[in-house]
C-alpha cells in the first residue's frame, strides 16, 4: 500500500526555520500552505512526474505533468524516482524601495523534491537528476525546476517545457493571444476556458465554483517567456517562445527555470491583494537605489499621437529646444518632476518603423540642444526623461547603449523610456558577421537583453520604462531600476482609433496585466474627443474616470499625458493629478469583478493621506465601501471627483462634480459611477 507523507510545517518567527530533510518516501509527497489553504501533491511513477493542487481539500489542478525536453538528450520526464525530499518554512518581511506598499510579507512553506532517472538503459544521460521546488502561500503558489551541476548535463538546448496545467473545473477566462504580431497589445478576450487557444500570461479565470485563478510566471531570467497552449479540455501546456532556430532555451547546468505561478482567491480583489510574484523574485541586486525616482511626468508625446507634432524633423518637429522649454516651464509650474522628450535623436525621418538600424542614441537633431535643456530643467527642479526607440533593432541599440546612457547621465537624466516597436517575432538580432536573426519580444534573447539594459543603465543611475517590452515577472524586486513598462494596450490606442480601448478595458487590466507589475498606461487625457485633431477617434471614458486611473492602474511613474493647454482649461480637475502620489505605504483593492468594476485605496508614503480610485465598464453602478482603512477617531476632508448626474462616457463625458465632504473611518462611502465612469478621492486629515 502506498503511504502518503504529509509534512506539517508551521512557520513562526521572522526568518527561515531550519530545513527538514526526510527519508526517501515511497509514495506521493504533499505539503500545505501556512494556513492549510492550498496543498500540493507530487507523484513520481514510471510514466512521469505529476503535481496536483487542491484548496481546502477540493481539487483545483488535477494531476499535471512535469518535465523538460532537450535537443540532443533524452527528456527529463519519465523513469524518474524521488530520491530526497526537503521542506522548510519562511515568514519574513522585506522592504520595497518603492511600490504599492512599504513592506511585503513573504510567508510560505516549501517542498523540494529531488528526482533521479532510474531506468535500466545504457546511455550517457542515465542517472541524471533535478529538483522541483514548490512554494505554497495561502494566496497562491510557485514552482520551478532546478537543474544542478552534474556530469550528465552540461550545455543544453531545451526544446520544450512539459509543464501542464489541468484545471479541475470549467471557467470563464480573460486572455490575450500569445505568439502574435501585436505582442501584448490586444483587447482581452472573455471566453469559456475551453475556447482559449494560446494565451499570454497572466491569464485570469473564474471557475464555475467562483474561484479566481491567475496563471503567470515570476523571475523570468535567462529563459524564454511562457505562453499557455490549450491541448485538451481544461488542459494547458507551457509553450516557450522560441529562438529564431526553434530552440526554446540555450543554457548550461546549473540553472533554474522561472517560477510557474498560480494566484488563487475567492474574490477578484483577492488577486490584486497578493504579493506572490514579487515574493518569488530574488532580492535587490543593485544596493543603494535612492537614485530611482518615482514621480509624475509630462512630455512631448501626445501631440505626436494626435499627429499635430512629429518625431522626425520638419515643420512640426515636437522635440525642439523651444517646445521642450515650454514643457519644462509647465512641469515646474505645476509640480511635475519629469519631461519626456521623444523624437530628439536622429533616425526618425522616413520609415522609422522599418529602419531601426538608422537610430543614433547620441546624436540629437540640430534643433534640439540636449545639454542646454538639461541645465534649463535642473535650474527649475525638473529632469528630462530620455527616450530610446529601437524599432526592435536590438543589436544596433546594444552597440550604442553604453555611450547613450553616459550621455544621458551627463545631462541629468535619471529615467529612460525604451521602445521596441516591431512585430512579434521580428526583433532584429545580428551576429558578429552581421547576419540578421528574427527573435520574439518574449524569447530568451529579449529576456537577456532587458537584463543587460538594466545593468548598464544602473551604472549610470538610470531607471528604465520599457515599451513593447517583455512581460513583467516581478524583476523590479531584483532590479529596482526597472521602474515601469507598457505590455498591454495603453492610452495611445485611443488616439489611433478603430478600435480604441472600450470602457471595459481598464476594468480588465487590474485583474490581468496589472497582476504582473506596474504599467505606464499614460492616463489623464482631458480633451476626450480631440475633435480638431482626430474627429473620428476619441477616449471612451468620462473625465472622472481619467482621474481614477491614477489610483487604479499602479505605476511609480505616472504621466499627465494630455497637452498642457488642455490642463490649463480644467485646472479644477487637474488638481487631482497634481496631488496624487505615485509611491505608496499601503494599497488595498476593496471591490472588483473582472471586466466590470474595481475600487482600490492607497495610502501615500509621505503623508497621512489616502486616495481612492474606482471605475466601471460601460454600465453605471452604485457601489459602497466602508472607510475603515482610515485612522479611527480622525476626521478627514474628502476631495471627491465624481461623475455628474448626467455623465455618460458616450453622450456626456465631461459632466463631473468636484466637492469636499467630511468623513471618518466609521462611514460607509457611496460610489456612484456613470456608464464608462469613475471616481477619484483624496482623503486628508482635517486640521
Ligand atoms: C510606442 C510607444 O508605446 C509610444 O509611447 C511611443 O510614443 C512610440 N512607440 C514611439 O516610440
Ligand atoms: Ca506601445
Amino acid at each position: 500500500m502506498r503511504r502518503i507523507l504529509s509534512f506539517l510545517v508551521l512557520g513562526f518567527g521572522l526568518f527561515a526555520l531550519g530545513v527538514r530533510a526526510d527519508d526517501v518516501p515511497e509514495g506521493p509527497v504533499s505539503l500545505s500552505s501556512p494556513g492549510n489553504i492550498l496543498s500540493v501533491t507530487i507523484d513520481a511513477g514510471p510514466s512521469g512526474v505529476t503535481y496536483s493542487i487542491s484548496r481546502f481539500g477540493e481539487p483545483v489542478i488535477d494531476a499535471s505533468r512535469l518535465g523538460l525536453r532537450f535537443k540532443d538528450a533524452r527528456a527529463l520526464a519519465t523513469g524518474l524516482a524521488v530520491t530526497h525530499v526537503e521542506t522548510r518554512s519562511v515568514d519574513e518581511t522585506w522592504p520595497l524601495p518603492w511600490g504599492e506598499r512599504a513592506e511585503v510579507r513573504n510567508h510560505f512553506n516549501e517542498l523540494a523534491v529531488d528526482l533521479r532517472e532510474v531506468r535500466e538503459e545504457k546511455g550517457l544521460d542515465k542517472g541524471r537528476s533535478f529538483r522541483v521546488v514548490f512554494r505554497l502561500y495561502d494566496d497562491g503558489l510557485g514552482f520551478r525546476y532546478e537543474i544542478g551541476k552534474q556530469s550528465g548535463i552540461g550545455a543544453v538546448e531545451i526544446t520544450d517545457e512539459l509543464t501542464e496545467f489541468k484545471f479541475h473545473d470549467d471557467a470563464t477566462a480573460w486572455w490575450i493571444p500569445g505568439r502574435q504580431w501585436n505582442r501584448y497589445e490586444y483587447l482581452y478576450e472573455k471566453t469559456p476556458l475551453d475556447e482559449v487557444t494560446m494565451a499570454h500570461t497572466p491569464i485570469t479565470m473564474r471557475t464555475t465554483g467562483g474561484l479566481h485563478i491567475s496563471v503567470h510566471e515570476a523571475a523570468l531570467l535567462h529563459y524564454a517567456g511562457m505562453s499557455m497552449r490549450r491541448v485538451g479540455p481544461r488542459q494547458f501546456v507551457t509553450d516557450l517562445a522560441p529562438w529564431s532556430d526553434g530552440v526554446k532555451v540555450k543554457t548550461k547546468a546549473p540553472f533554474v527555470t522561472p517560477w510557474r505561478t498560480l494566484q488563487i482567491a475567492d474574490s477578484a480583489p483577492g488577486l490584486i491583494n497578493s504579493d506572490l510574484i514579487l515574493n518569488l523574485n530574488e532580492p535587490n541586486k543593485l544596493g543603494d537605489v535612492s537614485w530611482v525616482e518615482p514621480g509624475k511626468y509630462v512630455g512631448i508625446w501626445w501631440g505626436m499621437h494626435l499627429a499635430i507634432e512629429s518625431w522626425g524633423s520638419g515643420p512640426i518637429h515636437g522635440a525642439t529646444t523651444e517646445n521642450t522649454k515650454r514643457y519644462i516651464d509647465f512641469a515646474a509650474k505645476y509640480g511635475f518632476k519629469g519631461v519626456l522628450v521623444e523624437g530628439w535623436n536622429e533616425g526618425w525621418d522616413g520609415d522609422w518603423f522599418n529602419n531601426g538600424d538608422l537610430f543614433s542614441f547620441t546624436k540629437p537633431y540640430p534643433d534640439f540642444d540636449l545639454e542646454a535643456l538639461g541645465k534649463y530643467a535642473a535650474e527649475r527642479g525638473v529632469r528630462i526623461i530620455g527616450h530610446h526607440e529601437t524599432s526592435g533593432s536590438v543589436t544596433n541599440y546594444e552597440n550604442q547603449m553604453a555611450d547613450a546612457f553616459k550621455l544621458y547621465e551627463k545631462v541629468g537624466v535619471r529615467q529612460v523610456k525604451t521602445g521596441y516597436v516591431a512585430n512579434g517575432g521580428e526583433i532584429i538580432r545580428r551576429d558578429k558577421k552581421g547576419h540578421v536573426f528574427n527573435e520574439w519580444h518574449d524569447g530568451q534573447f529579449m529576456a537577456e537583453h532587458h537584463e543587460r539594459v538594466l545593468i548598464e543603465a544602473a551604472e549610470h543611475k538610470i531607471s528604465i520604462n520599457a515599451h513593447e517590452p517583455i512581460k513583467d515577472t516581478g524583476l523590479r524586486r531584483t532590479y529596482p531600476n526597472w521602474i515601469a513598462r507598457e505590455g498591454a494596450r495603453g492610452q495611445e490606442y485611443n488616439a489611433w482609433g478603430e478600435p480604441g480601448n472600450p470602457p471595459s478595458h481598464t476594468a480588465i487590466l487590474p485583474f490581468t496585466r496589472m497582476l504582473s507589475g506596474p504599467m505606464d498606461f499614460t492616463p489623464g487625457i482631458f480633451d476626450l474627443l480631440f475633435e480638431k485633431e482626430k474627429p473620428d477617434n476619441r477616449v471612451e471614458t468620462t473625465l472622472a474616470k481619467q482621474l481614477a486611473l491614477y489610483v487604479v492602474l499602479y505605476s511609480p511613474i505616472q504621466m499627465a499625458a494630455d497637452l498642457p493647454e488642455n490642463y490649463e482649461k480644467r485646472l479644477d480637475a487637474f488638481q487631482f493629478i497634481r496631488d496624487v502620489p505615485t509611491d505608496w505605504a499601503d494599497s488595498r483593492a476593496l471591490t472588483g469583478e473582472i471586466g466590470e468594476q474595481v475600487t482600490i485605496v492607497r495610502k501615500d508614503r509621505h503623508s497621512e493621506d489616502w486616495y481612492l480610485g474606482s471605475l466601471t465598464d460601460d454600465h453605471g453602478r452604485l457601489l459602497s465601501v466602508p472607510l475603515n482603512f482610515l485612522t479611527p477617531g480622525v476626521t478627514y476632508k474628502a476631495q471627491v471627483y465624481r461623475d455628474g448626474l448626467q455623465a455618460h462616457w458616450d453622450s456626456n463625458p465631461y459632466d463631473m462634480i468636484i466637492e469636499e465632504i467630511e468623513v471618518t473611518s466609521a462611514d460607509t462611502f457611496p460610489i456612484r459611477l456613470a456608464a464608462g465612469g469613475g471616481m477619484a478621492v483624496r482623503f486628508t486629515p482635517a486640521q
